[in-house]
């Protein structure tokens, strides 16, 4: 899944072209990994328009990241909503993956120095289901894996940091490679924590389970949509820890995400999970969510930014 080449990534202020958009080698964040993203996606709307979903929130959360990494951004929040708006236009995007990050550039590479410049960056670029249109229909299978989301002072969860990616990336490519589509992890002390790039919630007997933000999770922007969605529906939404096994025994799985919007999970650690397909809340919460972002929903227009 390469991705495909568009005119131009809005940089420090400015449309750079497309193939200048490059840093040095010698940029701080490229060897020590102290850098804020985000992922956020465009929606083609079913009235042809293109929405942009919770940029507000996605932006406050960049910016949060960036103080955890003691990062001061010479850009305010609705700076860098214009940014993301304008660089989905400059591109003629009417669908699209956004990509913001603010990293440190060129100029020393000390641990303690000061002196790299703090620089802001985003780009667009077409993304379709992360996790294969098979599995938003199907479900996915997913292994637990043997790497752990660290709670406390080792990682700072609540934050998008492009480092604290590593264990992400080897826990998903030992998953891939050992067969599966995506990896569970749980805290250090064996209760659930998340995906890879995902937010999980569990559902048993009518209950919906999700870890709390207390937990070592980042506090998905998706989560919270999905929470306030499915108890509009009446749904019993409680955020409470989980055990690996409380997995097992699930009615339904199912994973939530930008990237991987609302995932059903079929197969854990080669165990089906209920019926082995999308269950009835994940397949409602689906339908909600859906049509709130690329649908005819107009009662949460206030989580749509018009581009
Ligand atoms: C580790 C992790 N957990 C959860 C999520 C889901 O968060 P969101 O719904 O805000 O995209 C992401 C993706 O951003 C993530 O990287």
């Amino acid at each position: 899944m390469g991705i495909k080449k568009l005119d131009t990534i809005w940089m420090d202020g400015a449309m750079v072209p497309w193939d200048d958009a490059s840093e040095h080698l010698l940029a701080h964040t490229m060897h020590y990994g102290v850098g804020a993203f985000e992922g956020i996606r465009a929606y083609h709307r079913a009235d042809g328009r293109t929405a942009i979903f919770r940029l507000r929130e996605h932006v406050e959360r960049l910016l949060d990241s960036a103080h955890i990494c003691t990062m001061e951004v010479p850009y305010t929040t609705d700076q860098v909503m214009k940014a993301c708006i304008d660089v989905v236009k400059a591109n003629k995007m009417t669908s699209c993956y956004l990509r913001p990050l603010i990293y440190l550039g060129y100029g020393a590479l000390g641990l303690g120095s000061f002196e790299p410049p703090v620089r802001t960056m985003v780009a667009c670029y077409e993304w379709g289901a992360y996790l294969g249109d098979d599995g938003l229909k199907k479900g996915i299978k997913c292994m637990i894996s043997g790497f752990t989301r660290s709670n406390g002072n080792a990682v700072m969860n609540k934050g998008k940091i492009c480092g604290q990616y590593v264990t992400s990336v080897l826990a998903k490519r030992m998953a891939i490679k050992s067969g599966f589509e995506e990896a569970l992890m749980l805290d250090p002390k064996g209760m659930v924590a998340e995906g890879t790039g995902e937010n999980i919630f569990v559902v048993k007997k009518d209950v919906v389970r999700t870890p709390p933000t207390s937990a070592a999770i980042l506090s998905g922007i998706t989560r919270d949509t999905t929470i306030q969605l499915l108890r509009e529906q009446g749904v019993d939404v409680r955020e409470e820890m989980m055990a690996r096994d409380e997995l097992y025994t699930a009615d339904e799985v199912f994973l939530t995400g930008t990237a991987a919007e609302i995932t059903p999970v079929r197969d854990i650690d080669h165990r089906k999970i209920g019926r082995g397909e999308a269950g009835p809340v994940t397949r409602r919460l689906q339908e909600a969510f859906f049509s709130v972002v690329k649908g005819t929903d107009t009662k949460h227009d206030h989580w749509l930014t018009y581009v």
